[in-house]
């Protein structure tokens, strides 16, 4: 099976997702609408996988990790040791890709969701594996030390019912979801 990848980010008006290692701002119902959307299957008897970089998992409260109710995948290229088994390590993106397309993986994640950082962002982007972008477009400037690589022009916005295309807001800061869709290559006859 060749698994389709989705990515989740929540960028500022300065193009930056982190600060010190953490997210730079708090808003409680945008982080909702990221669990919710990374959760969400058709089949109840399935589960999303959420693919990360090291420093993103360390960026969860340790209370809050692995991320609930979903296959939790790190990318490090170090041995590491996650207690419990409570994420799988891979890596690099091929073998993550690899072990989510191959069993026991395979026959229980509906949804790969690449939720960050920065370079994994940006190699999910380039992999011809990559659907959709869903993007939180948060209306406000943060000092930031991380930010996201450009969306490849072969990515076009689209509408899906499953988010809202209202203007958000919370703690006075405005944002807005947007998806975006990898489109197909035309091929001239
Ligand atoms: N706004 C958002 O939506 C959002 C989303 C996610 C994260 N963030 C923020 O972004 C920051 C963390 O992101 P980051 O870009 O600094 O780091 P990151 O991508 O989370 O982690 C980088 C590390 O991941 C591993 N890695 C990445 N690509 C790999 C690959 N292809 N193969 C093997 N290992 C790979 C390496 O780990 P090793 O060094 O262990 O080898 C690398 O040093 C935090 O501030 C976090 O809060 C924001």
């Amino acid at each position: 099976m060749v698994v389709k990848l989705n990515l989740i980010a929540a960028v500022c008006e300065n193009g930056g997702i982190g600060h010190n290692g953490e997210l730079p701002w708090r808003l409680k119902k945008e982080l909702s609408y990221f669990s919710r959307m990374t959760k969400a299957t058709e089949d109840a008897s399935k589960k999303n996988a959420v693919v990360m970089g090291r420093k993103t998992w360390e960026s969860i409260p340790v209370k809050m990790r692995p991320l609930p109710g979903r296959e939790n995948i790190v990318l490090s290229r170090r041995v590491l040791d996650i207690p419990n088994n409570a994420a799988t390590v891979c890596s690099s993106f091929a073998s993550a890709v690899e072990a989510l397309s191959s069993p026991p993986l395979c026959d229980t994640v509906e949804s790969v969701w690449i939720i960050g950082g920065s370079s994994l962002y940006k190699e999910a982007m380039q992999s011809p594996l990559c659907h959709r972008i869903y993007l939180t477009r948060i209306l406000k400037h943060y000092d930031c030390d991380v930010f996201l690589p450009d969306i490849p022009a072969s990515f076009v916005r689209i509408k899906d019912s499953r988010v809202p295309e209202e203007k958000q807001e919370e703690n006075d800061v405005e944002y807005y979801h947007e998806v975006y869709e990898k489109q197909e290559q035309v091929v001239d006859e």
